[in-house]
């Protein structure tokens, strides 16, 4: 039936591990010597945070935080709406903040700005998807695992509707899925 919703599969299971693979060790490199807190951002995130924490030698301590945008588009500027907070003090360390994808860009920009007044001594975002053709917000990630097209895609902790969270791959959603 799940299956049967899928246009296709834009990265494997084993593309994705060999490339965050990579990415941890880039990581690595960034935080030589040090040890971050890393954020991770849920729901989308738990299972690269997973993956890309464990594939990492640097060592972390882990933070979770769920948060979203509204307003964009509507109102000047958007708000920030956090629906669980961290609860460590973040002043003088390094955070590293974990996304599974950065679209119009306006969450990960509300959040730095709001993490920043925490006064941390590094803020260093790392994306698994990055979508910069629909990019409205003034910001990048610092690192990324994939830059991809604009279409909406699922699983790898992506989901539609709390939907395909749970494939190991991550794959391009029908249009007659959210279109219906
Ligand atoms: P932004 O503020 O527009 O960058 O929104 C980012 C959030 O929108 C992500 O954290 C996802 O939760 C969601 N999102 C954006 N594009 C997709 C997609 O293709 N599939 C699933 N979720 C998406
Ligand atoms: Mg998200």
């Amino acid at each position: 039936m799940r299956k049967g919703d899928i246009e296709r599969v834009l990265l494997s299971k084993g593309k994705i591990q060999a490339r965050v693979k990579k990415v941890a060790k880039e990581l690595d490199a960034y935080y030589a010597g040090k040890s971050p807190i890393a954020i991770c951002i849920l729901k989308g995130s738990v299972v690269f945070f997973s993956d890309l924490l464990r594939a990492m030698k640097t060592p972390v301590s882990m933070e979770f935080m769920k948060v979203s945008s509204y307003g964009v588009g509507t109102q000047s500027s958007g708000k920030l709406s956090v629906g669980l907070d961290i609860l460590s003090n973040i002043e003088g360390k390094d955070v590293l903040i974990v996304e599974d994808i950065i679209d119009s860009g306006n969450t990960m920009y509300m959040l730095k700005e709001m993490l920043k007044t925490r006064n941390p001594a590094d803020i260093c975002i790392v994306s698994l998807l990055d979508k910069p053709a629909r990019r409205t917000a003034d910001i990048q990630p610092d690192f990324t695992c994939f830059k991809i097209e604009d279409e909406f895609v699922i699983g790898y902790g992506l989901d539609y509707a709390e939907d395909y969270r749970d494939l190991p791959y991550v794959g391009i959603l029908k249009r007659s899925v959210y279109k219906n």
